[in-house]
């Protein structure tokens, strides 16, 4: 049905009727808060019809829906496709990892795929140790945990905007849409989170142990900080003993045209946290950190304080380890498409922000742009407070005749 590298073809109406009848499944069985079949969005778009569509498969940039329509991913899941969906070399790292043994024992007996990937993220990151998690919010909270163990101190600053997961560790520290988010459990969040103005002036650290930022912010809208900024915090961090953490859940591996967003301004954190596109689609996230940072957490002492059943999930571990050999091909042409992409949009009078292929095409009404986008078979998500963007996050080898059938979508729907 799709060679991964096709322009859409829609057969149904959008949804079409397996998609409907599926979602009518799904939201009698599922929490409402959580199936994609909300009000705000129907109110937003005037419309009541607002079901997404059911995916039934995957391959490169495209996604084939149950109704047998094909779309293209504007957003690689998420991030998460960042070598394109189901890549043969990750597919088949992952099947022969399935076939020896498809779990160990987190802290207690580890197997080698996991010595292996640590071994790996080292010498791609730069960073000495790691805490392997689940989630990019596991990294976060890994993240956050050695920051109090490494500065000493509970305060923490965090920034409007940022996103960083909805645990509750990563929640006390996520400003974006603050209210929504933290609201009903703000009772249980703490007090220990402080927040700035991303890209903004830096508050008094003196009270604070660890600052947690995204070096270009995704769902607050790919905001990317004034130059510069990134290394004054890095400076006032370590003028009074801070530990400072990059999340690099959305910008890291390839994303931003680089391996790792902290290169293009040249400022290392001392942890930095890792996920989505590192394993091309098994859950599978990192706090990387520097030896000073990791080891004042102190040695084992027989019970793991940090650990999790799936820590160094072996398939996870041998799938992140094959998208990065793949990623070692890919993203020294990242900024090459990346360049020429925006050179087309700005031909088309669109401003975008952003870096690499995190990009933020500035629109007025993206929520219901990125709906209408969907009707003409590209998959796009809003971002940003006020939806102010359509961040485009596609596969980092996505096809150019996908991106150009993109943008004639998009102009169509402009007008
Ligand atoms: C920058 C950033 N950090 C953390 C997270 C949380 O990751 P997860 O949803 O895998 O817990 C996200 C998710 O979008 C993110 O964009």
């Amino acid at each position: 049905m799709t060679t991964g590298a096709d322009i859409p073809a829609l057969v149904t109406d959008i949804p079409g009727p397996a998609s409907r009848a599926l979602i009518d499944r799904l939201a009698a069985r599922e929490c409402p808060a959580i199936t994609a079949r909300r009000a705000r969005r129907a109110s937003a778009l005037g419309a009541a019809d607002d079901d997404p569509i059911v995916w039934a498969s995957a391959l490169g940039a495209n996604v084939i829906d149950v109704d047998g329509n094909r779309f293209v991913d504007m957003t690689a899941g998420f991030g998460v496709a960042s070598v394109g969906h189901r890549h043969p070399d990750v597919v088949a790292a992952g099947c022969k990892q399935l076939q020896t043994l498809p779990h160990v024992m987190g802290d207690a007996f580890p197997d080698k795929t996991r010595i292996t990937l640590l071994e790996k993220l080292a010498e791609k990151t730069g960073f000495d140790r790691a805490i392997l998690g689940s989630s990019g919010a596991d990294g976060v909270e890994a993240a956050l945990k050695t920051g109090r163990m490494m500065s000493g101190k509970s305060g923490v600053l965090a920034f409007g905007g940022g996103y960083h997961g909805l645990s509750y560790g990563a929640l006390a520290v996520t400003g974006y849409h603050r209210e929504a988010f933290q609201g009903p459990f703000i009772d249980q969040l703490g007090h220990h989170v402080e927040y700035g103005k991303f890209g903004g002036k830096i508050p008094d650290l003196s009270q604070i142990g660890t600052v947690i930022v995204e070096p270009i912010q995704g769902r607050g809208g790919i905001v990317v900080p004034p130059p510069g900024w990134l290394g004054e915090l890095a400076d006032r961090c370590k003028a009074v003993g801070a530990v400072l953490v990059f999340d690099e859940v959305y910008t890291g591996f390839g994303r931003t045209g680089d391996w790792f967003g902290f290169e293009h301004e040249n400022v290392r954190p001392d942890v930095m946290v890792l996920g989505k596109g590192m394993a091309g689609g098994f859950p599978i996230s990192a706090a990387v950190g520097t030896a000073e940072a990791m080891d004042a957490w102190g040695a084992s002492q027989g019970e793991a304080i940090h650990t999790q059943t799936f820590l160094g999930n072996p398939v996870g571990c041998a799938m992140a380890l094959a998208t990065i050999n793949v990623l070692e091909s890919v993203i020294p042409k990242v900024n090459e498409t990346a360049e020429w992409f925006r050179g087309l949009l700005a031909e088309r009078g669109y401003t975008v922000r952003g870096r690499g292929l995190m990009m933020g095409i500035e629109i007025n009404n993206a929520l219901a742009v990125s709906r209408g986008l969907l009707g003409r078979g590209f998959i796009v998500l809003p971002a940003g407070e006020q939806a102010e963007v359509l961040a485009l996050t596609p596969p980092l080898n996505v096809i150019d005749s996908q991106l150009v059938s993109f943008l004639d979508a998009l102009d169509a729907e402009r007008t």
